[in-house]
């Protein structure tokens, strides 16, 4: 299984502004950006908060094949929201996540944040992307990118513009 987080940050490493939840100050050009992206990808994890943030607009858009799996540790909490397949909640851990995920025959997983999942699946050594929009935006306070401490080497695989200040960054873990 290939894990990519995918996220847009200010240019100060915040992917909120301030303390107001969800990522409206991402420009459209990342939206049209993430969207195109997530075409490449048959499964995707994003913890409870961003759940929460982004519930009604996550259900609108719940197309078959990709399968959301949403990580918490009270599973029972949302039963009324399972849609097996399509839209799941899980307390496993990253590794056995993943492990049941390739068991299903998925091999390509978007990792969508937030900033607690980013730093489980980074500090368990489970992540080989990462692709950063980077806003023309300094924010100063936020939820940070990694939720926890890390001394992660990355290597620059492309940069690219999306918009006249919004780049796109791929980077690839090295382990
Ligand atoms: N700009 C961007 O690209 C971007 C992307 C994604 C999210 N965001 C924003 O980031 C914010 C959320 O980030 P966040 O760091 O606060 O929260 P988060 O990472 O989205 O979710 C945290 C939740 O995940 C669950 N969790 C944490 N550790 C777990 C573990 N070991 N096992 C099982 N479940 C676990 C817990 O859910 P329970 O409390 O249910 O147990 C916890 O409350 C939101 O405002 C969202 O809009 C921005």
């Amino acid at each position: 299984m290939r894990v990519t987080l995918i996220a847009a940050q200010s240019l100060d490493g915040f992917i909120t502004k301030h303390a107001a939840p969800g990522s409206d100050f991402a420009s459209s050009a990342d939206q049209v950006h993430l969207r195109n992206a997530l075409a490449g990808f048959d499964c995707s994890v994003m913890g409870a908060e961003t759940y929460r943030t982004a519930r009604t607009q996550i259900r609108e858009r719940l197309t078959p094949p990709r399968l959301r799996t949403v990580l918490t540790r009270s599973p029972q909490n949302f039963a009324a929201d399972t849609l097996p397949g399509l839209l799941e909640f899980s307390s496993a851990s990253p590794a056995q996540l993943l492990a049941d995920l390739s068991a299903r025959a998925l091999r390509r997983c978007a990792l969508l944040g937030g900033a607690q999942i980013h730093s489980l699946f980074l500090n368990s050594h489970l992540i080989d992307e990462l692709w950063l929009t980077v806003e023309p935006a300094l924010f100063g306070r936020g939820t940070p990118l990694l939720a926890q401490a890390t001394d992660t080497r990355l290597r620059l695989l492309s940069q690219e513009k999306l918009a006249a200040d919004t780049i796109l960054l791929k980077y690839e873990v090295l382990r």
